[in-house]
């Protein structure tokens, strides 16, 4: 049976990952989740699986050598999925040193623990061993706005903001890895998620919860930046392609030819909850163009992300399965059939955030 080391699955993309996995595994794989739980990991993601004797919850930091250490030492680990990370460009701007500890010492700490239990005598590695490391695309900096121009896995990293700058150190130490020691691993650098469980500091969720309140809908800068959006199911998807079947060493950008500028996702969120909103109910008159509002750009904001998926569409045959028409017309059904989950994820700490962030913005 394979065993996976699941960091920060208690978050958006993780919880997705591992909902997806025991759907397509059942009991034939053991998770063990490790995460802080900070603000951004919710253990109400993953209710579903927590009776299940082939998953298990660690209360954990990937910052925590001897803990680390610990886990693999009690555990065979074959595969380690790492997606824990802070993640949120906006909170990186604000404060980007636990940017560089999660994400660039977090790393590391996971990648030597991971080495120290996979090593040989003679410095090979065990077998069916793989360390992947879940990354951005953000790290290749901003494309113009030029419909030819994309990112590949050549394009050369230059990261803008302090996230992607501590996620392509992160890339960067992964890299190291596997020429200093061969260590066994994959890079996988994927476009902007959407979906189920994203929490609401993130365009979508944010918009989508905005409108059912009546509260502005707030556009950094004209509006027109362009995110390549790729539903969270289909990055799951790839992550267990790359893993089962992608070559060691390799990096593989995920994405999925879905370029949309900002102010259209907002017209079609506002459109979708319109149409998904019962008749009777009095947020209907809310949701309105009126309520969107330009304010100050983001600080140094990356213009355009495209991916071009062919090397991952070429060597392993995958290819978004989703059509954007209907993932976000799925999401927009969730978040309204899980007011209670939003309500907990918005209260408290969550209204302070949001005044640091957009007042006098
Ligand atoms: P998220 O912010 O929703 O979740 C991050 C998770 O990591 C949370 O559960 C949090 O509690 C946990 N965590 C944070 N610090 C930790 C620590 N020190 N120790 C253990 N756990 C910790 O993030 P997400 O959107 O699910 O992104 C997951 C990964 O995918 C990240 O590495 C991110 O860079 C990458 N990624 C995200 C997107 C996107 O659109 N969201 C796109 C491409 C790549
Ligand atoms: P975001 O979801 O934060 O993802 P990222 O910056 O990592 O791509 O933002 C997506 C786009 O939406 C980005 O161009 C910034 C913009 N944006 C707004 O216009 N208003 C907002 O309130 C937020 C959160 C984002």
């Amino acid at each position: 049976m394979t065993t996976y080391l699941v960091t920060g699955g208690a978050g958006f993309i993780g919880s997705n990952f591992i909902h997806f996995m025991f759907g397509k595994y059942g009991d034939d794989i053991r998770i063990i989740n490790l995460d802080a739980l900070t603000y951004a990991g919710n253990p109400e993601n993953l209710k579903s699986v927590e009776g299940r004797s082939n998953y298990t919850f660690i209360h954990g930091d990937i910052t925590d050598r001897e803990s680390v250490s610990e886990i693999f030492k009690d555990n065979d680990i074959d595969i380690v999925v790492h997606f824990a990370a802070e993640s949120h460009v906006d909170r990186s701007i604000k404060n980007p040193e636990i940017f560089v500890r999660t994400n660039v010492l977090g790393t590391a700490v996971m990648l030597n623990c991971a080495k120290e239990a996979w090593e040989n005598e003679d410095g090979s590695f065990k077998a069916g061993k793989k360390f992947l490391h879940v990354s951005t695309d953000e790290v290749y900096g901003s494309l113009p706005d030029d419909p030819d121009a994309y990112f590949y896995e050549t394009t050369p990293y230059q990261p803008h903001s302090p996230y992607s700058a501590s996620k392509a150190s992160s890339d960067m130490l992964v890299k190291a890895y596997m020429d200093t020691y061969g260590f066994p691993a994959n890079i996988t650098n994927c476009s902007n998620n959407y979906g189920p469980y994203q929490f609401p500091e993130k365009l979508i969720p944010l918009m989508i919860h905005n409108a059912l309140q009546g509260k502005d809908l707030p556009v950094y800068g004209d509006g027109l930046n362009v995110r390549d959006w790729l539903y969270v199911e289909d990055h799951a998807k790839a992550i267990d392609l790359v893993i089962n079947e992608g070559r060691l060493f390799e990096t593989y950008n995920v994405g999925g030819h879905n370029e949309k500028k900002n102010i259209d996702i907002i017209h079609i969120i506002l459109d979708t909850l319109r149409e998904e909103l019962p008749i009777d109910d009095p947020r209907r008159n809310n949701v309105t163009e009126n309520l969107i509002t330009y304010v100050t750009d983001r600080k140094g904001h990356d213009r355009r992300y495209a991916i071009a998926p062919d090397k991952i569409h070429k060597d392993l045959g995958w290819l978004p399965d989703t059509k954007f028409e209907n993932g976000i017309r799925t999401t927009i059904k969730w978040y309204l059939e899980h007011e209670d989950w939003v309500e907990n994820v918005t209260s408290g700490e969550y209204l302070k955030y949001y005044s640091s962030m957009y007042d006098n913005r």
